[in-house]
């Protein structure tokens, strides 16, 4: 489902015939576009059954895939901690490892993952169509994987705005999500070699696009059980709704809002 209308993004490949069906779907619907043009200051690229992102900035080109199954990923899988991680306990998976998580800002989907790892089920909404893309494939490799599949199985991705998809869920209706988990832009922080490239890229890409005015209430008032939002460990709270609690790790804290 898609409600965001914009010139068709560019994807760079001689093997279009091998993207997964979703991704193909949306070319048709022209939410996407192949072209052979690769000096485009972003656009997305498919080799060897892999679609990644090219960014170009100051003279630095910044390539990035979603990986489920190794890396990153991989590591937080195993040695992350489980339901004790603080991202857990901020949900609530502790203790309710049943309940049904919208994240609202899934971006590159690495929150989402751990959540749907450790037996949530995970609705992933992103507005940004590159990284919808990125996040469609990644799920499509991780879902022919032994070790991850059953992962994300509990994995389902929209490309919305959040605020508009959630008020068009029936607050009356039992479907409602249980937990709401926003990870807004953080506020920018200086050029700096530390910056990670996949907040680079995030920054790069939706700097300027992203708005969370508005999403916490409209969060707020849709979650059955909770809102949880993500932030820099010494941040202000997301605005003036005051947390219920919050659970801190060592650069991170979760703002807990019960509902
Ligand atoms: C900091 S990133 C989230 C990173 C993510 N938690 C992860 O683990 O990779 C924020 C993402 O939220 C998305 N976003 C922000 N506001 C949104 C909205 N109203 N609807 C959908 N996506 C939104 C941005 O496009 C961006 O990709």
């Amino acid at each position: 489902m898609t409600n965001l209308q914009s010139t068709p993004f560019p994807i760079v490949t001689r093997e279009a015939d091998s993207l997964c069906a979703e991704v193909k779907n949306l070319i048709k619907s022209g939410v996407y576009q192949i072209t052979s043009q690769s000096d485009l200051l972003s656009f997305l690229s498919f080799d060897d059954g892999t679609l990644s992102i090219h960014l170009n900035t100051d003279n630095t080109v910044l390539i990035l895939a979603i990986d489920f199954v190794g890396g990153k990923s991989q590591h937080r899988r195993q040695y992350g901690g489980g339901k004790n991680q603080p991202l857990a306990k901020a949900c609530g998976l502790d203790k309710h490892p049943q309940w049904t998580i919208f994240d609202a800002t899934a971006g590159l989907g690495r929150d989402a993952f751990v959540l749907a790892s450790l037996g949530a089920k995970v609705t992933l909404c992103e507005q940004h169509p590159a990284l919808y893309a990125l996040l469609l494939d990644a799920m499509h490799r991780a879902s022919e994987d032994t070790d991850v599949c059953h992962i994300v199985e509990r994995m389902q991705c929209v490309h919305h705005d959040s605020i508009s998809y959630l008020k068009n869920i029936d607050t009356s209706q039992p479907l409602r999500p249980d937990v709401i988990y926003l990870d807004p832009m953080y506020p920018e922080r200086k050029k700096s070699a530390k910056i990670k490239k996949e907040m680079q890229i995030l920054q790069e890409l939706v700097e300027h696009t992203a708005s969370n005015n508005g999403l916490l209430d409209m969060a707020l008032k849709t979650a059955k059980y909770r809102v949880v939002v993500k932030r820099p460990k010494s941040a202000p709270a997301l605005d003036e709704n005051r947390p219920s609690y919050t659970v801190s790790s060592v650069n991170t804290r979760y703002d807990v809002y019960v509902a």
